[in-house]
């Protein structure tokens, strides 16, 4: 198949990690007889030094024509004035607005090998797969904001057809999993989240009776995501609680680092990133973690390209280097040394055939 693809290297460690998972690409393209183009454009931090702002017109046209759009991370200290007006995590949240992608995808997978690095008990971990459905074009994260000198404020706002949308779609995936969906909100304190209990309450007893529905405030959450991690199937909640909550599960993985995300919305184009910041302290020292985005591309091509073989083909090969021993810095146990980025890519591509 023919398709388009934008890279957003971004910042720090983005542009290190999309060259590894656009290497994967190739690989698999030249595999299976596909033909992918790519673009490279600037956003975050390097298109505020380029162009003055962090999601360039050139940057949003692009992405808006491709079929997919694989991005690496925003931010660093170069541009994290608190004063600044123009930030580079504005770009990502302005393309995430204008794509449209209000279902951001965390799926939290545990490689057995890896047990060992997480700080959780092994037998917590047990049998650990679940899928955390983000809102991410909503609530806290786009309302308006003021500042005074003396206050500021964050306005938080959600409508119904937002929570809708997102919940079927969270339940959609259930159905096709173990059936189990848990709703995270903090509806003993936020109206937000009383309309979000509501709605989900309703939508789930008329389109989805045979989901098994439970609900959880935010701060229990946290909480039952170290105690029981293993018990979750899908969980879906709003933007800014699955921000943090998706931080706290990465250490059920072991590290941020191996965790990939899918952003979509109601067309195929969707917009992939590895969960992990800009880790502007190693960039460019070839020692950052690539699973991430490369698992990243995995699910570009599954959900965008509708490629499901190739991109259980790329999620074998991460896990096969793993089984193999090949580890970057952040998944070493006591006394395992570590390899490159490059060498762990090439681990990767040499599982995948
Ligand atoms: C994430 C990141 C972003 C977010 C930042 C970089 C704006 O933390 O994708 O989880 O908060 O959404
Ligand atoms: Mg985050």
């Amino acid at each position: 198949m023919e398709a388009l693809i934008t890279l957003l290297p971004g910042d720090g460690i983005g542009p290190d990690v999309t060259a590894c998972a656009r290497q994967v690409l190739d690989v698999i393209a030249e595999q299976h007889g596909h033909n992918f183009e790519y673009r490279e454009e600037l956003i975050g931090g390097a298109a505020i030094d380029a162009h003055g702002d962090p999601l360039p017109p050139a940057t949003q046209e692009s992405c808006a024509a491709a079929d997919a759009v694989l991005l690496g991370a925003v931010g660093g200290p170069k541009w994290s004035d608190p004063n600044a007006k123009i930030r580079p995590e504005q770009g990502l949240l302005k393309l995430r607005s204008v794509l449209g992608v209000y279902a951001n995808i965390r799926p939290v997978k545990i490689y057995n090998e890896l047990a060992g690095t997480s700080p959780l008990k092994p037998e917590v971990l047990q049998g650990v797969d679940m899928l955390v459905i983000r809102e991410l074009t909503g609530g806290i994260y786009f309302g308006k904001k003021t500042r005074t000198d003396t206050s500021a404020s964050d306005l938080c706002e959600y409508t119904v057809g937002e929570v809708e949308r997102i919940v079927r779609f969270a339940a959609m995936l259930a159905a096709g999993r173990r059936g189990k969906l848990c709703s995270v909100d903090k509806a003993n304190v936020l109206e937000t989240s009383r309309l979000w209990r509501d709605v989900t309450d309703r939508l789930i007893a008329d389109e989805f009776p045979s989901i098994e529905l439970e609900t959880l405030l935010v701060d229990a959450a946290a909480m039952h995501l170290l105690s029981r991690p293993s018990d979750f199937d899908v969980i879906v909640t709003e933007n800014m609680f699955g921000d943090i909550l998706t931080d706290e599960a990465s250490m059920l993985a072991g590290s941020l680092g191996m965790l990939p995300s899918a952003s979509l919305g109601d067309s195929k184009a969707g917009l992939y990133e590895p969960i992990h910041g800009s880790a502007p302290d190693i960039a460019g020292k070839d020692i950052a973690n690539p699973c991430a985005t490369i698992a990243s591309a995995a699910l570009l091509l599954r959900h965008s390209l509708g490629l499901e073989s190739e991109a259980s083909a790329v999620e074998a090969a991460i896990a096969g280097a793993i089984a193999g021993g090949a580890r970057t810095a952040d998944i070493v146990a006591a006394g395992e040394s570590h390899i490159s980025t490059t060498d762990m890519t090439a681990e990767i591509i040499s599982c995948l055939s």
